[in-house]
């Protein structure tokens, strides 16, 4: 496939926003495009993922609001990247392998349904977004974070195809679990995100659905930069 090529000065400071169900894609697709464009990537679930890992590390129970809130607002998390590689910091520690294991990974939903919580990380991602030139991805960057995005994509693919991803993540990560359970633990998140009381993971009315099940990742972040040389021209 020859890349399609794009308008550099058109793109300076623009905010692309993904957001879609867990596994739609999001996390590779957002890294590359962004590296494509030469923006920086934000991984909004990284930080509810590193709050989530610190939490439980420290005893505090995901369903403490109150705690939870305090550490989301004290608690310094941080993104490196080297070589295409987005690494994730809390408190000064690198925590990119930890935040993907099946332990935070049950815990995470509960964590980041407390509205105090979302505020505190709302604010963060904001100030991190502040210059533009950005791909942010995660479940409310389209709705509430970059309301105001200069282009927002829904990633979708079918629960099947999304847990056939997680599957072979899991085994890069030398973890041992079946397609039946991620298929149950992908429509478990779906169910806990999309139906939260805050920020719920919503299709923006604006956003460009793309579904991705039986897209290559080459082939999506192709059809994104088509979308992007259409509205940023
Ligand atoms: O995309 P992910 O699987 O790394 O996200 C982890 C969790 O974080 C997900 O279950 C919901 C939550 N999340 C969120 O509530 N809002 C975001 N903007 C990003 C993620």
């Amino acid at each position: 496939m020859t890349p399609i090529k794009l308008n550099l000065t058109k793109l300076k400071g623009r905010v692309v926003a993904i957001d879609g169900p867990a596994g739609s894609g999001k996390s590779t697709t957002a890294r590359l495009l962004a590296s494509r464009l030469g923006y920086s990537y934000l991984d909004t679930g990284a930080m509810y993922r590193a709050l989530t890992y610190f939490a439980l590390r420290n005893a505090i129970s995901p369903s403490d609001g109150e705690k939870l809130k305090v550490i989301a607002k004290k608690v310094p998390i941080e993104f490196e990247t080297h070589e295409d590689v987005n690494r994730v910091f809390i408190n000064g520690e690198d925590v990119t392998q930890e935040i993907r294991s099946q332990e935070v990974t049950s815990h995470v939903s509960e964590v980041s349904a407390h509205y105090d919580v979302r505020r505190e990380m709302v604010a963060k991602q904001r100030r991190m977004g502040r210059k533009g030139s950005i791909v942010a991805e995660g479940r409310d960057t389209t709705t509430v974070v970059f309301a105001d995005a200069d282009i927002k994509i829904y990633l979708d693919a079918s629960v099947r195809e999304r847990a056939q991803r997680r599957l072979l993540d899991m085994a890069r990560l030398g973890v041992s679990t079946t397609l039946e359970e991620q298929e149950a633990e992908i429509q478990r998140r779906d169910r806990l995100d999309s139906t939260r009381e805050n920020s719920p993971l919503t299709k923006a009315r604006d956003a460009f659905v793309v579904d991705t099940t039986s897209l290559t990742i080459e082939g999506q972040v192709e059809h994104i930069i088509s979308l992007i040389r259409e509205v940023f021209k």
